[in-house]
């Protein structure tokens, strides 16, 4: 009998979980360079490029995500590979949608018993316009509700430590195209500043530097992977003597060209990039509280997006400004995470506003 029951309970059990899967809320971070999407009970169900490869005749999307992004700088005529996100907000309204729609069918699916309802990362700076693309983009891939969370405030949700101290605390994303801090207490933002800049500036410094001091025209693909290998803002152990080879077209000659590259040569290039990371910071601070300004000489800054993974950063905005400097447990995911844990508060207070 007890089998028996047990039994019930475990098959009951995963009806449950099944129409819970088939609810597919979902939380949206549709960034600059990548797009993360996360599924209520499931979890992370992808991390692509945010672009799709575009058929210029026909101006159907042929293919979205990383396979466009492996064509990115390789295609002919009849090919595009466009981003419609540019520094963190919607550019291309109709090519959101597009790709937006392409990525839940394909991750998240159709037919749920309910429409999904959707959370979309956005940045704080975020205006009334840049509001209504994302939830447009939301809507045109099948969302019934879409709300909006601004892109720290559901980092923190995702970390650890904000929740439990209680106290004011910096978070800083660095992103591809978007730089956003904010200082966030009792679950809200109190003040914040940003910087339409990122990640994706060092690569383009890197190509800009190559031109120039060898005479050599290098991708952003290349830059960016050169960036990952041997860029860092900060002397590193790891890149004593660090090197590697960068391949493109001689600018004179117009034929293949391969150059060997240091660690150390690249690095102030890298360094006047993030510079602008610490004047961020710095109106943050100005636009602070001094009590809360006293919590964050306590709790320090939380690095998350992958552009704070490039080396050094943490001791770079260590020295240039006094506080301590810690990465969020999970730098790519602690935003939709976080997202995520809002969305039963969210959508609670939707149903009861309804009720
Ligand atoms: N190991 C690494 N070292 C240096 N940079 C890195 C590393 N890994 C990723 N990046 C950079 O992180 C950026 C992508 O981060 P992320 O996915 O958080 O940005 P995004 O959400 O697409 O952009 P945004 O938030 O600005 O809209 C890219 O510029 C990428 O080159
Ligand atoms: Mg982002």
């Amino acid at each position: 009998m007890a089998k028996r029951m047990k039994e019930e309970n475990t098959k009951k059990r995963s009806i449950f979980n099944v129409l819970n899967l088939q609810s597919g809320d979902m939380v949206i971070d549709f960034g600059t360079k990548n797009t993360v999407i996360l599924v209520k009970d499931k979890g992370v169900v992808m991390h692509e490029e945010s672009c799709a490869a575009i058929d210029t005749v026909s101006g159907e999307v042929v293919c979205a995500g990383s396979e466009a992004y492996e064509m990115a700088g390789k295609t002919g005529e009849n090919i595009s590979v466009e981003f419609p996100v540019k520094n963190g907000t919607i550019a291309d309204t109709e090519l959101a949608s597009a790709l937006l729609k392409y990525f839940v069918k394909k991750y998240v699916g159709t037919g749920f018993v309910a429409k999904p309802r959707v959370i979309m990362t956005v940045p704080s700076s975020v205006n009334e316009v840049e509001r209504i693309a994302a939830e447009a983009a939301a809507k045109s891939a099948g969302a019934d509700i879409v709300d909006l969370i601004e892109y720290p405030l559901a980092a923190a949700l995702g970390t650890e430590k904000t929740i439990s101290s209680g106290k004011g605390i910096m978070f800083l994303s660095v992103g591809a195209g978007i730089t956003e801090c904010a200082v966030i207490c009792a679950g809200d933002v109190v003040s914040s500043s940003f910087s339409k800049s990122g990640g994706e500036n060092i690569d383009k410094e890197i190509v800009r530097f190559l031109r120039r001091k060898y005479g050599i025209n290098i991708g952003s693909k290349t830059a960016e992977k050169i960036k990952k290998e041997i860029g860092s803002v900060y002397p590193d152990e790891s890149l004593l003597g660090a090197f590697v080879e960068a391949r493109g077209r001689s600018v004179a000659e117009g034929l293949p060209k391969a150059i060997t590259l240091h660690a150390d040569e690249i690095r102030p290039i890298c360094i006047e990039c993030v510079k602008n990371i610490v004047d961020v910071i710095k109106e943050t601070v100005e636009k602070t509280n001094a009590e809360l300004v006293s919590d964050i000489m306590d709790t320090g800054i939380v690095l998350t997006g992958g552009g704070s993974l490039i080396k050094g950063l943490d001791k770079y905005i260590e020295s240039e400004t006094g506080l301590n400097v810690y990465f969020a447990e999970d730098t790519y995911f602690s935003a939709v995470k976080g997202a995520g844990k809002a969305m039963d508060i969210v959508f609670e207070k939707r149903d009861l506003r309804k009720a």
